[in-house]
C-alpha cells in the first residue's frame, strides 16, 4: 500500500520583514543579504503568536485541501525547532487547539530536514499502522529567538516564521501516485556547527546569566562548514533516493529543495545537472522557514501550475545535526 499526499495547507504571518528593515537594527544591507542568500523578506509573526498557532492555521488549510474534518485526522507529527515550550512537545499543544483529544501526538527534532523525516513518518505509519489521515506539521516561530544585533547578523537575516502541512493517506485508487522512496541520513559529530550553545541540561543551571549577556541563548552557526556539507551531502542524498527507484535525475519533473540560501540550491541544481526551471525557490519571499519551507515551496509550486498529477517530484533537505535526507513521490 503507497501513501500520499492529500491535502496541503501553508500560513504565514501578515508581517513582511525587509532586508532595509533588517538594516536599521544591525550593521546589514540589502545588496549583502540578497547577493549571499537571495532573500528580500521574510515573515514575522506578532507578540502572543506560537508554532502552535502557526502550525493550526497550516493544518486547517490542508484539511480542506484534502477534503476532510479535522476530527478525520488519527495521528499528529510536529516538526519544529522552535517549540511552544521545552516540554511538553508542541504537538500535544497544536492537539488541544485543534480540538483532537485522544489522537497520538509526536515532536520530531530534524530541523530543516524535519518534514522530509517527517513525511517518511507518516508514510511508514499509513503502511503498517493503519492510520488514514496522518497530519504532518512543520511550523516555526523564529523571530522570538534570534539575535537582532549586529553580533547576530550572519543568522538573524536568513530566518523566518511559518507553517506547511500535510495530510497523509493510504493511496486507494490503484493509482501510480504516491511516496517512492526516501533516504535519510544523520551526523551527530556536526551537532554544534549549528546550535544554541547556552542551552546546557548537563548544567547546573543550564543556562546563566552569564551566557545571556554573552548572547548564548541565540543561535550560532559556522555558515561556510554548514553551506559546503549542503552543497555535498544533498546532492549525494537526490541521487541516492533516485537509485533505489531507478530513476535519475533526468526523469524528475520537480525539485523542491529545503529554502536555507538561494545560493546553495544553485550550487546543488548545478551539481546534479538539473534544469533550474524544475527547481523551486521561495526564499526570496520567506527566508529559511526551517520544517516549513519544503511544505511553502511545494505548495507554491502547485500555486504557480508547476506541479501537475503524475509528476515525479524530490523533496532535499540538510539542516542542524547534521541531518540530511530526500524524499521521491509521484504527484
Ligand atoms: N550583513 C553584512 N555582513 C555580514 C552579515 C550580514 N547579515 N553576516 C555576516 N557578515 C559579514 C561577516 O562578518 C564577514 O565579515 P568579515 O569578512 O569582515 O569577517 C563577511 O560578511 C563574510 O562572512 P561569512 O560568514 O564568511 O559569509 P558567507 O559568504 O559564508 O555567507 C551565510 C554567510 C549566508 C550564512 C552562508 O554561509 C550560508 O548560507 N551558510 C549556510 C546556511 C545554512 O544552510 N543553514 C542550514 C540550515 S539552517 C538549520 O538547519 C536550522
Amino acid at each position: 500500500m503507497r501513501a500520499y499526499i492529500k491535502g496541503l495547507g501553508t500560513f504565514v504571518p501578515s508581517r513582511v520583514v525587509t532586508n532595509a528593515d533588517l538594516a536599521e537594527k544591525m550593521d546589514t544591507s540589502d545588496e549583502w543579504i540578497r547577493q549571499r542568500t537571495g532573500i528580500v523578506e521574510r515573515r514575522y509573526v506578532e507578540e502572543g503568536t506560537a508554532s502552535s498557532d502557526l502550525g493550526c492555521a497550516a493544518t486547517k488549510a490542508a484539511a480542506e485541501d484534502a477534503g476532510i474534518a479535522l476530527e478525520e485526522i488519527d495521528f499528529i507529527i510536529l516538526a519544529t525547532l522552535s517549540p511552544d515550550r521545552f516540554f511538553p512537545g508542541t504537538a500535544c499543544y497544536m492537539q488541544a487547539k485543534l480540538g483532537l483529544p485522544g489522537v497520538p501526538a509526536l515532536d520530531i527534532r530534524q530541523q530543516c530536514t524535519g518534514f522530509v523525516y517527517g513525511l517518511t513518518l507518516a508514510e511508514s505509519l499509513v503502511r503498517s499502522g493503519g492510520y488514514r489521515n496522518i497530519l504532518l506539521v512543520g511550523a516555526e516561530v523564529h523571530s522570538h529567538s534570534l539575535d537582532f544585533t549586529t553580533r547576530g547578523r550572519d543568522v538573524a537575516v536568513l530566518f523566518g516564521d511559518g507553517a506547511g502541512a500535510a495530510i497523509v493517506s493510504p493511496l486507494e485508487d490503484g493509482s501510480e501516485r504516491g511516496i517512492l522512496a526516501h533516504a535519510l541520513h544523520a551526523d551527530g559529530r556536526f551537532a554544534e556547527k549549528l546550535c544554541i550553545h547556552g542551552w546546557d541540561i548537563s548544567r547546573d543551571p543550564y543556562m546563566t546569566a552569564e551566557d545571556i549577556e554573552a548572547g548564548e541563548q541565540y543561535p550560532k552557526m559556522e555558515g561556510r562548514y554548514v553551506f559546503k556539507e549542503a552543497v555535498t551531502r544533498v546532492p549525494q542524498v537526490i541521487h541516492e533516493v533516485l537509485a533505489k527507484t531507478g530513476h535519475s535525475v533526468a526523469d524528475l519533473d520537480l525539485l523542491v529543495p529545503h529554502q536555507a540560501n538561494l545560493r546553495i540550491n544553485e550550487a546543488v541544481a548545478k551539481q546534479i545537472g538539473i534544469d533550474p526551471a524544475k527547481v523551486v525557490n521561495n526564499i526570496q519571499r520567506f527566508g529559511n522557514t526551517t520544517a516549513a519551507s519544503i511544505a511553502l515551496a511545494l505548495a507554491d509550486a502547485r500555486a504557480q501550475d508547476r506541479l501537475h498529477p503524475g509528476d515525479l517530484v524530490c523533496l532535499a533537505a540538510l539542516g542542524s545535526g547534521f541531518t540530511w535526507g530526500a524524499l521521491t513521490l509521484r504527484w
